[in-house]
């Protein structure tokens, strides 16, 4: 006789999110849904770490003494996370930060999930998004950038990034390379012609300021319009491009898909975003 062994390999593992202020931090809820769900015995949970101790706490990490795993990384910590790490893969190196750490043989491996979380929302709600040549995105900011990585892996060749502040737009354009083009915001309406997604990577609307009437009609009829923010849920912009019959994404599926590949690496299951979970977390904001 022998016994057969589950053929998952799966870890008691334990996982932080270090930020600093963290207490808002949403990743406690969604690490332990999945926790919960895959019936799994390790445990994820907030780490407040001043700017100051941060060095201090990767160290800490590294020498296996922390008995964390790996974990998230949040503001301000993301640029320090990916030049303390040992092997940061291409998403981090390119972005120039790390959300997302991980031991393994002693070496801490380092990586930026919010492109591919971003993709991946894309992936699941508005399937087919991806056979278009042209997008347009609003801001210029650290998530703007992983947007671009994200998008221009997945072959759309012609990405023009509009912001306030030209200078920054340009600063992106200039690190990504020739699909990349800056534009002034006021270019907007000369920019949309066409293009198949458009993205909102700012934070227009939420400082209380006025949003300007969108006019989306010139897109391509089956262009998906996305905003990375998800609270609210319905931005101004995601309202005004639905009343005008465009497939709209909310950026709730971003958080949470970026969240899958730590919780991967950390615990040995992928797992997936549904439903409950979506709901779960609607019903704490
Ligand atoms: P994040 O990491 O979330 O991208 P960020 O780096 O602070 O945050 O970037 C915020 C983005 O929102 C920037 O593109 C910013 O434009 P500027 O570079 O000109 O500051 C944009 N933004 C913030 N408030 C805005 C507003 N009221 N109108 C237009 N753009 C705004």
């Amino acid at each position: 006789m022998f016994s057969m062994r589950d053929s998952r390999e799966t870890f008691v593992n334990h996982a932080f999110v270090a930020g600093y202020p963290v207490k808002h931090s949403r990743s406690p809820l969604i690490h332990g849904y999945w926790l919960e769900k895959l019936k799994l015995q390790g445990s994820y949970r907030t780490h407040e770490v001043t700017p100051d101790n941060f060095p201090g706490f990767i160290q800490e990490l590294k020498s296996g003494q922390s008995g964390f795993i790996g974990g998230n990384v949040t503001i301000p910590h993301k640029e320090v996370a990916f030049s303390l790490s040992d092997r940061p893969d291409d998403l981090a190196r390119e972005i120039g930060a790390a959300n997302t750490v991980w031991l393994e043989d002693g070496v801490l491996h380092a990586t930026n999930t919010d492109g591919i979380g971003f993709t991946a929302n894309l992936d699941q709600s508005a399937p087919g998004w991806d056979g278009i040549e042209t997008a347009v995105v609003l801001g210029a900011g650290g998530a703007s950038r992983a947007v671009i990585q994200s998008i221009r892996d997945r072959g759309v060749k012609t990405i023009h990034v509009l912001n306030r502040t030209v200078a920054r737009a340009r600063e992106l354009a200039d690190c990504f390379g020739p699909a990349v083009h800056a534009q002034p915001m006021e270019a907007l309406s000369d920019m949309l012609p066409g293009a198949g997604l458009l993205v909102n990577t700012t934070s227009l609307g939420m400082d209380g300021g006025e949003v300007p009437a969108f006019d989306f009609s010139s897109m391509r009829p089956d262009a998906v319009v996305t905003d990375i923010v998800y609270v609210p849920l319905k931005t101004h912009i995601l309202a005004q491009a639905e009343s005008q019959g465009f497939r709209i994404v909310d950026g709730l599926g971003m958080l949470l898909h970026q969240a899958v590949p730590g919780f991967e690496k950390w615990f040995g299951v992928r797992p997936t975003v549904d439903s409950a979970l979506r709901q779960l977390i609607i019903d704490d904001m």
